[in-house]
């Protein structure tokens, strides 16, 4: 396995995988390693010759008084774990190789960027379209996957490839991956390892109390109640604040009142300083 720390080390070994008419696949990630994203790698290895795997902490996704200085770096475990799953090329540039002086370029996805996560934190989707279209014109995948765990980050990436008529990867080739979650429920992430032990424990209710709310929204009745019922449970569980909890459509991530078919339930919230986010189909 081979990894690159600068943009011409990169072409060159992406040239080389390339040379044999191999297919390639794109797994972005800002590295502290789980077993959500190496299922991520998992499934690009299926899809296609090679997979490069990219660790950038993106500071531009990061807002004022949030983790960008904590968030864990840990590249050489973060490697060892990317060469046992068989990825061909690691991505890690420094910051100033993605964002030389004089920098000047934002991409803004208007409508699906907004309310949700892009509501909590202003900017953060621009920092993410404009980090993955760089990331996509960088290694110039065939195809890439991104996990359903950030559903709205998924929803913004596909239609910026659908608008900028991207080809590599093209829209279609933006593939969307289940999320994987621990034995309580709690889904995955790099930000659980902020949690304490007792944090930990508490966390398990999120999950729980979607499901909960699941089961009666399912039922086709209006969301208010189920909702509010949620942000109670989550309270008096430890959690400090809800951010949002909200049922939208799936594709269009307009808000619903009741389930429509194809409804979603999106929460965020917070336990200490720890920011949790989740998201489940109403079935
Ligand atoms: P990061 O949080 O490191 O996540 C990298 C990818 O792993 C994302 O596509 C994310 O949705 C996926 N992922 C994280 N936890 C998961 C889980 N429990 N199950 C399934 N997939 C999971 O998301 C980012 O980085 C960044 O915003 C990035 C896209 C790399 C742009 O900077």
């Amino acid at each position: 396995m081979q990894t690159a720390r600068e943009l011409e080390v990169l072409r060159k070994a992406v040239d080389a995988l390339r040379s044999d008419g191999a297919s390639i696949a794109l797994v972005p990630t800002m590295g502290a390693l789980h077993e959500g994203h190496l299922t991520l790698m998992r499934e690009a290895r299926r899809a296609a010759d090679h997979v490069v795997a990219s660790i950038f902490v993106n500071p531009r996704q990061f807002g004022e008084g949030e983790d960008l200085d904590a968030y864990p770096r840990q590249l050489a475990h973060d490697s060892e774990l990317l060469e046992k799953e068989g990825v061909a090329l690691v991505w890690a540039p420094q910051p100033q190789e993605v964002y030389p002086p004089g920098y000047s370029t934002n991409i803004s996805v208007a409508g699906i960027s907004e309310g949700l996560c892009g509501g909590d934190r202003p900017g953060h989707f621009d920092g993410v379209a404009t980090v993955v279209c760089k990331l996509f014109n960088q290694v110039r995948p065939d195809i890439a996957f991104f996990g359903e765990k950030d559903w709205q980050q998924l929803a913004v990436i596909r239609r910026m490839a659908r608008d900028l008529d991207l080809t590599q990867p093209h829209v279609d080739a933006i593939k969307g991956v289940p999320i994987v979650r621990e034995d309580d429920g709690l889904a995955m992430s790099s930000r659980n390892a902020y949690l304490s032990s007792e944090q930990r424990e508490q966390a398990g209710a999120l999950p729980r109390a979607m499901r909960d709310a699941i089961a009666v929204l399912s039922k086709g009745g209006q969301a208010d109640r189920p909702l509010g019922n949620l942000r109670e449970v989550l309270d008096v569980s430890g959690f400090d604040s809800v951010d949002y909890a909200e049922l939208r459509d799936a594709d269009s991530l307009e808000p619903l009142p009741k389930d429509n078919g194809n409804a979603r339930l999106f929460v965020a919230a917070r336990i200490g300083g720890t920011r949790l986010i989740d998201n489940m189909a109403v079935e």
